[in-house]
């Protein structure tokens, strides 16, 4: 392992910062590939006269975050891996790198659930890298979870991220188009998540390069208006889940107020739209009748 003196680390940070790029990007780096979190970046800070030790040189972390800045290529995926909520997930371009604001999701079912002990069924629609289901899968072990994907690729990522995060046994992982792979368990789901594609056509044309050039089409896409998916979601929701299940959906940043007036013709009732930290109104709720 490579040992490094505070000072002499801190300056070529400073280097490679210098460069161009976002510090997140560059905490995800130190993270993943050099070994240093972020708590021993801020002891360092106080504290810069201390030896650090890394698991990669100083040019080979360099060279990541040049192929970073020149490709605009997601640091999570040349790293292949991404912090989310308390996980630490594998990711690659055959799945979406999860978003901050979604792990709301997680927030908004312990607020709906509460500490629950009960054996409630939930299903994920579009997991991608599982990390919502695994989320709740970990926090509600008493819980039997399916995450669904249309892609295999992405359910492969999902599943071994769920190997190697989880010591439950809650979670199955089923392939299919939204409700298709759950056709046996229809009236029978006590929560359905999903965040599904829903960047409108016109909005997916002006992506920013990295996004638009790596991330997975098919987790962004959502048809002319963006609303394809959570439109067939929404209308076939009342065959799956018990009465009084809950769905919960993530939506593009103006599309809440369309999706709350979908869920009510669909007969859901407390139906609510949440805010994200950006007082967003990022995610729609409801309650099948
Ligand atoms: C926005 S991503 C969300 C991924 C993950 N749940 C997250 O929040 O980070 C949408 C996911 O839906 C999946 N998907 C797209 N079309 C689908 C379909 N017709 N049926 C099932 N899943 C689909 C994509 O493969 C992708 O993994």
């Amino acid at each position: 392992m490579p040992s490094i003196s505070g000072e002499e680390f801190l300056f070529w940070k400073k280097k490679q910062l210098s460069k161009g790029g976002d510090s997140q990007s560059f905490a995800i780096l130190l993270d993943c590939e050099g070994g240093i979190s972020n708590e021993d970046l801020n002891k360092l800070t106080i504290n810069p006269e201390h030896n650090l030790l890394l698991k990669k040189n100083l040019d080979y972390l360099a060279t990541i975050w040049e192929d970073h800045l020149l490709n605009s290529i997601p640091i999570q995926y040349l790293c292949e891996k991404t912090f989310w909520r308390d996980l630490e997930l594998i990711v690659t371009d055959k799945v979406l790198i999860p978003r901050s604001e979604t792990e709301i999701i997680v927030d908004i079912v312990s607020k709906i659930f509460g500490k629950n002990s009960q054996k409630l069924f939930f299903a994920e629609l579009g997991t991608g890298s599982g990390a919502i289901s695994i989320a709740l899968s970990q926090q509600y072990p008493m819980w039997k979870g399916i995450a669904t994907d249309i892609d295999q690729d992405a359910l492969e990522i999902a599943t071994k991220n769920y190997e190697k995060t989880s010591s439950q046994s809650n979670l199955k992982f089923l392939c299919g188009h939204w409700w298709i792979p759950l056709e046996s368990f229809k009236g029978k789901l006590d929560l359905v998540i999903s965040n599904p594609p829903y960047i409108p056509k016109d909005t997916y044309e002006k992506l920013p390069k990295p996004v638009k050039n790596f991330e997975p089409k098919i987790a962004l896409w959502g048809g002319e208006d963006g609303l394809k998916h959570i439109r067939e979601i929404v209308q076939k929701a009342p065959l799956f889940l018990k009465e009084k299940g809950w769905l919960i959906l993530e939506n593009h940043f103006d599309q809440g107020e369309k999706v709350k007036q979908l869920l009510i013709k669909n007969r859901f009732s407390s139906v609510e739209i949440v805010r994200d930290f950006s007082n967003v109104g990022r995610f729609t709720i409801g309650r099948y009748k």
